[in-house]
């Protein structure tokens, strides 16, 4: 039978882990990872965000992967690991500074770039001579893993382009009927991908900002260059990560970053507002937070938060959910405030700022 036509007919298993200490959590992820041994697909949570797995030794199972989300074959995938052992085999080399990161941030959101070896598939590394690798934090991250017996090829569960999932809903709604399984427990910490850094340059480079902060980095390994694309549209000419030069993030509705200080963004958004309701009716929302959001009050939009500035650290962990509520309220176009840049908000302004499709005003 036609592989595409299995996977968008599949019966997709579904299982919702409420208590992780329970026998029924055990024989699921067990079961799980037998599927991941047969070359099947799962999506499981991680502390980042959700992932949609497969064995990453076997090319036909991750080719699935690239099916399932509809993502174009030279985007290259991250493999996880259970253990820092198991690192060994996949790479031709671990860099003495990636030993430093993994030994200081292992399990974590930190995603190292190392020269690949022979095992790795083509269709993993979409034909790069390096991988990308990880070890995650979550307990069925971890144990998933463990149970497969396999390193674990995995991008974020989402259908290519749109925001990565962090909650159960989110997974459901894209990839119900695309996977063999879903694992759904309320793990994801971070919500927003891991921190990528390609070990193959010196000093390294950080390609995609996350959880593990550039300062961080830099207190471990000391200097590291920070991609220019971080926060600027720009694409180098030889693209570094392939993942950069697509459109990514991005709900249905426009994203429009909103600059200035809070009177001057209140304006900016009110008169955009009406400009655009001159023609026809549209539907609005803003993307603010706890200390803003009550500015808003008398505009005919959708007013979400995603948390306190008091908390910077915290608040890339519902960007992804925000945007997808804004789909789900009808809004077409989304204004965004525009975050105050510091160690702890660049991996979430990276996001966002790609969400927009970098367009301010
Ligand atoms: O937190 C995460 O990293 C999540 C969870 C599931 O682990 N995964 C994730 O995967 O975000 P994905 O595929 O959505 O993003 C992986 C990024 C892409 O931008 C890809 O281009 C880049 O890593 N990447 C993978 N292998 C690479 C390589 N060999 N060289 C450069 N960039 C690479
Ligand atoms: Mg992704």
């Amino acid at each position: 039978m036609d592989r595409c036509f299995l996977i968008e007919n599949m019966e997709t298993e579904i299982f919702e882990l409420n208590d992780l200490n329970t026998e029924g959590y055990s024989s699921a992820v067990a079961y799980c990872g037998e599927l991941i041994r047969m070359g099947k697909t799962v999506v499981f949570p991680t502390e980042t965000v959700y992932g949609l797995g497969a064995n990453a030794f076997d090319e036909m199972a991750v080719k699935k992967i690239f099916e399932a989300k509809g993502r174009p074959g030279d985007n290259p995938l991250i493999v996880h690991v259970a253990e820092k052992a198991e690192v060994a085999p996949l790479v031709k080399s671990i860099p003495e500074k990636a030993k430093l990161l993994m030994a200081e941030f292992w399990p974590g959101p930190l995603t190292l770039i190392m020269p690949v070896s022979e095992k790795i598939p083509k269709a993993v590394t979409a034909g790069l001579d390096t991988v990308a690798v990880r070890m995650p934090s979550g307990k069925t991250a971890h144990e998933l893993i463990a149970q497969a017996g396999v390193p674990i090829a995995a991008p974020s569960a989402n259908i290519s382009g749109r925001p990565s999932p962090t909650e159960g809903a989110h997974v459901l709604e894209d990839m119900t009927g695309k996977v063999s399984a879903i694992l759904i427990a309320d793990e994801i910490e971070v919500g927003l991908e891991s921190t990528v850094v390609d070990m193959t340059s010196e000093p390294p480079t950080l390609l995609r900002p996350g959880g593990i902060t550039a300062d961080a980095l830099r207190h471990v390994i000391g200097d590291i260059t920070l991609s220019p694309n971080i926060t600027e549209n720009i694409i180098p000419e030889k693209v570094m990560s392939p993942g950069m030069k697509y459109r990514h993030y991005a709900p249905k509705g426009k994203v429009i970053i909103v600059r200035g200080d809070a009177e001057t963004k209140a304006e900016k958004i009110k008169n955009e507002i009406s400009r655009l309701s001159e023609i026809e009716k549209h539907y609005f929302g803003i993307l603010a937070t706890d200390e803003t959001k009550n500015t808003y009050l008398n505009l005919d939009a959708q007013v979400l938060s995603l948390g306190s500035q008091k908390e910077p650290e915290h608040l890339g962990r519902h960007l992804f959910d925000r945007l997808r509520q804004f789909d789900m309220l009808g809004c077409e176009y989304i204004f965004a405030e525009d975050i105050s840049r510091e160690d702890e908000t660049l991996a979430l302004i990276n996001r966002l700022y790609k969400s927009a499709g970098y367009v301010f005003i």
